[in-house]
């Protein structure tokens, strides 16, 4: 491997003068009322190199909700357990609608399009519920695992919260219950969906999370297979054309990485080979997705002329 030896802290210190000058016209997500709660200024960016440098800028080591970014560790200890047979109850196409549309999960007859919608995150965690004695603790601990960090936690207040206001997701899984795709009890799987949505990250170990998919599937740092070469190829995959809902061509065409994003403003980016990157800035726009992060990485890897393509 060439070593790479761009000077990201200078071009972060672009970044974060270039954020300040973006009119951010995105709002804090709202249908989570605990989500509502934060200070919608925030904005953080990490970046850590398979080498292990390390550049940050602003609130990168602030933690937050990382929401929907947690589907892609929820999907890799899925894959891990049952391989290939998962895509045989979820599928691998882009949706092309919101991460709660329920339109197409009707007319598919209860199979998600993809594991990243909120449905087909559903059914992963329904089979981390039949194969797992204490799914919520023994998911958490592959999290910690990977991360190499046993303070990273689920926020019990954000998951009691998604609990209280679930009506939609309540609707996916009664609808897949329905289809023959779900094969537990509804309340045990939307408990652990909840509690994956609520766990808490900072920019830093974010970037430090998902690094192993920068590299193979090989966690560089402690040299541990979280996952085999094909498997972490079909997840960086999944995360190109399925990570940012009925944005990932957007996302793709303006980013050009493998990404994943949270409603809780933090989106994930990988570069096979080189980094991982995380950005936090809590406004959102339309789609749900980060309104100055989106931007920011657009500006990143145009600076570094650096993507996939
Ligand atoms: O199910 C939900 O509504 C959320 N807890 C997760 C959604 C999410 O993060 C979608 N993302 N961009």
């Amino acid at each position: 491997m060439i070593p790479d030896t761009t000077d990201y802290q200078a071009v972060f210190n672009e970044l974060a003068n270039q954020a300040q000058q973006i009119d951010d016209v995105g709002e804090v997500a709202s249908y989570i009322p605990e989500l509502q709660r934060i200070d919608s200024d925030k904005f953080g960016i990490h970046l850590t190199t398979v080498d292990n440098r390390n550049f940050g800028v602003g609130d990168s080591q602030e933690k937050f909700s990382i929401q929907s970014i947690s589907k892609v560790l929820s999907l890799v200890l899925a894959i891990k357990l049952v391989g290939g047979k998962l895509w045989q109850r979820v599928g691998v196409e882009p949706s092309g609608t919101p991460f709660n549309s329920l339109i197409q999960l009707e007319l598919e007859k209860g199979i998600p399009r993809n594991p990243f919608i909120n449905a087909g995150a559903i059914v992963v965690c329904d089979v981390l519920v039949s194969l797992l004695d204490d799914p919520k603790q023994q998911l958490l601990e592959f999290v910690r695992e990977i991360t190499d960090d046993q303070t990273i936690d689920y926020n019990i207040v954000v998951a009691e919260s998604e609990r209280k206001t679930s009506y939609i997701n309540t609707a996916h899984i009664n609808l897949m219950k329905a289809h023959g795709n779900i094969y537990n009890d509804i309340d045990t799987v939307l408990e652990l969906y909840f509690h994956l949505c609520s766990i808490e990250m900072n920019c830093y170990e974010l970037a430090q999370t998902f690094l192993f998919l920068a590299y193979q599937g090989v966690n560089p740092f402690t040299n541990k297979q979280v996952l085999t070469v094909s498997a972490s190829k079909r997840i960086n995959a999944i995360m190109q054309t399925c990570g940012f809902y009925d944005e990932a061509g957007e996302f793709s065409f303006k980013v050009g990485l493998p990404g994943k994003s949270g409603v809780g403003g933090g989106i994930i980016a990988i570069r096979p080979g080189k980094y991982c990157i995380a950005v936090w800035s809590p406004k959102l726009n339309a789609k749900g997705n980060s309104y100055k992060g989106m931007k920011i990485l657009e500006y990143f890897t145009t600076r570094t002329q650096c993507s996939i393509f």
